[in-house]
């Protein structure tokens, strides 16, 4: 296997295509159990409406059949301080949000601990409300003495809470397998208010320099006399003239000192409190409009420390892939799994806009006629947004209760300098079109001041379709060419290529959706596993 996106739920990818002990470090931002629904703002032109919005997740938890199949699954699985651990933690809990979170959590984190190899590394991304619970469970599942850090970002500058102090922090709970881990020390540039207060002196040619004194770890060295002073010592006389005859020793106190040059120390070692990476704003080049989107810098610092180029990065609800693009740019092969076709298809764009070039596998998405009929069975907003997807539409979700537009997605484009022209998509996922369903998008295009619509079916249309589409006429675009103002674009047509949306545009698909910056070149990396 190459490295590769998983659509779907990840317990099931993980116990179905993963073997034991073949992935060198996990980073895992699952949802935090906030009982809040995140939406994905997509980039809209201007001269259009403000920020379309889709729901790409929600972190909404409850008791349920679902929780109580995993309960028993984790009552029986074989790690029996886990199984111990969860019938407390329900003892006191009862049959609550958080405990279905709890469950949905350990279940996963045990299949995490199996693949993970003897040397790696899992860092758990939560907040915290119930990154408390979390800890214990992880402490059973990977064992008390393989906790590391509990690393506190700081992920935001300012946030208003009423009545306490403002939530402005994530952690990280970080865990290895064993005591034989990847760890690869960081160091960070010394922030300027620590280089003005403890480089204060300066040689005569500008070189800056802090003090050191000169006494040994623990208060045991080699006692002799030195500049008139005799105690012990850090090292041996003679690296001490070493020292000296390197003008490294400052005898400007009662007891000689050791000079310690800034441009020759690699900086300050990172510790469990980042705060130097800054959250994304709205404006950063970066966001790509994914609720939940966490900054690169992180992901990097994570994936530098605990892996080295060539190894298994894995992130199981990797979102928009963040840990994805990072591991790419870092030489390390990956895995992401998510559970939306929104995701999928926003981290596909944003690979193949960052590494042009990029080759990687997309498991899960329907490839053919049959899985396309299957997704629309399982799940009409996911069929929509996987179909979407096939024609380069941003999706679109109309917020207002009970309002149906017949709009699913969007797509615009430019085919003079001035202004941006927008096409309305129509996604029917059902058995049974028909000539009203075309009328229907007539209007919309009409209504909306659109210039072209799209009617995607998975169904072959019917002659009436094909007359009434026809009959809507064409789209003459200041480019001298004109195009049929309503397409039927069938599944299987765009999938094997037979078929595409016909629209002129300029800006080459690069209106609807946010573009990730391009990294570098990057070529084809080595297969990971079996399949
Ligand atoms: C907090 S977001 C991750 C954000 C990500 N770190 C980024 O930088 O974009 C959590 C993600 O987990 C996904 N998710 C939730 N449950 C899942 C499951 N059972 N399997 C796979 N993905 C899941 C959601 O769709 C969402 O995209």
């Amino acid at each position: 296997m190459e490295n590769a996106l998983f659509y779907g739920d990840n317990l099931g990818i993980l116990r179905e295509h993963f073997q034991d002990e073949i992935v060198d470090l996990i980073y895992l931002d699952p949802p935090f159990n906030s009982q809040k629904v995140y939406n994905v703002l997509f980039t809209t032109p201007k001269g259009h409406k403000s920020e379309a919005q889709v729901t790409a997740f929600g972190d909404y938890w409850s008791w349920g059949e679902q929780a109580e199949i995993e309960y028993t699954e984790l009552l029986h699985q074989s790690n029996t301080e886990v199984a111990e651990m969860i019938r407390s933690l329900r003892g006191f809990l009862k049959e609550s949000d958080v405990m279905a979170y709890l469950v949905m959590m350990a279940t996963r984190l045990l299949e995490l601990h199996r693949i993970l190899k003897p040397t790696g590394s899992l860092y758990l991304h939560c907040d915290p409300t119930a990154s408390h619970y979390l800890k214990i469970i992880l402490d059973r599942v990977f064992s008390a003495e393989n906790f590391r850090n509990e690393i506190v970002w700081k992920r935001f500058n300012f946030h208003a809470d009423a009545k306490r102090f403002g939530k402005v922090s994530d952690r990280l709970l970080f865990y290895n397998k064993s005591s034989n881990f990847t760890f690869n020390k960081i160091n960070v540039q010394f922030s300027e208010e620590y280089i003005d207060s403890k480089f204060t002196h300066y040689e005569t040619d500008g070189r800056r320099y802090r003090l050191d004194n000169l006494n040994p770890p623990g208060g045991r060295g080699p006692i002799y006399e030195f500049h008139g002073v005799t105690k012990p010592w850090r090292c041996t006389l003679q690296k001490m003239l070493q020292l000296e005859a390197e003008g490294r020793i400052y005898s400007g106190s009662r007891i000689p000192q050791l000079k310690r040059y800034l441009d020759k120390l690699e900086g300050q070692a990172v510790h469990d409190i980042w705060t130097d990476i800054p959250p994304i704003n709205p404006m950063a080049a970066e966001r790509l409009g994914y609720p939940t989107q966490k900054p690169l810098a992180l992901l990097e610092r994570i994936i530098q420390a605990s892996s080295n180029p060539g190894d298994i990065v894995l992130d199981p609800f990797c979102g928009c892939g963040t840990s994805i693009h990072a591991a790419q740019k870092l030489d390390r092969r990956w895995i992401g799994i998510d559970i939306t076709h929104l995701a999928i298809d926003l981290i596909e764009r944003r690979l193949k806009d960052a590494f042009p070039g990029i080759e990687f596998q997309v498991h899960g998405t329907p490839k053919d006629l049959e899985g396309a009929r299957n997704l629309a069975n399982r799940d009409k907003y996911e069929f929509q947004y996987w179909a979407c997807n096939l024609v380069g539409a941003q999706p679109f979700q109309n917020k207002k209760k009970g309002a149906d537009t017949g709009i699913d997605g969007l797509i615009f484009f430019q085919d003079d300098k001035e202004t941006t022209k927008k096409i309305i998509v129509s996604v029917k996922g059902g058995e049974h079109v028909n000539r009203a369903m075309i009328a229907d998008l007539k209007n919309s295009v009409d209504r909306e001041g659109a210039k072209i619509g799209l009617f995607v079916s998975l169904v072959e249309p019917t002659e009436p379709m094909i007359h009434e589409a026809v009959s809507a006429g064409y789209y003459e675009s200041p480019m001298e060419k004109s195009f049929q103002k309503i397409q039927i674009l069938t599944i299987s047509d765009l999938l094997s290529g037979a078929q595409s949306p016909q629209y002129p545009d300029l800006a080459r698909g690069g209106l609807s959706f946010k573009k990730a910056k391009t990294e570098a070149e990057k070529g084809k990396q080595p297969g990971l596993f079996k399949n």
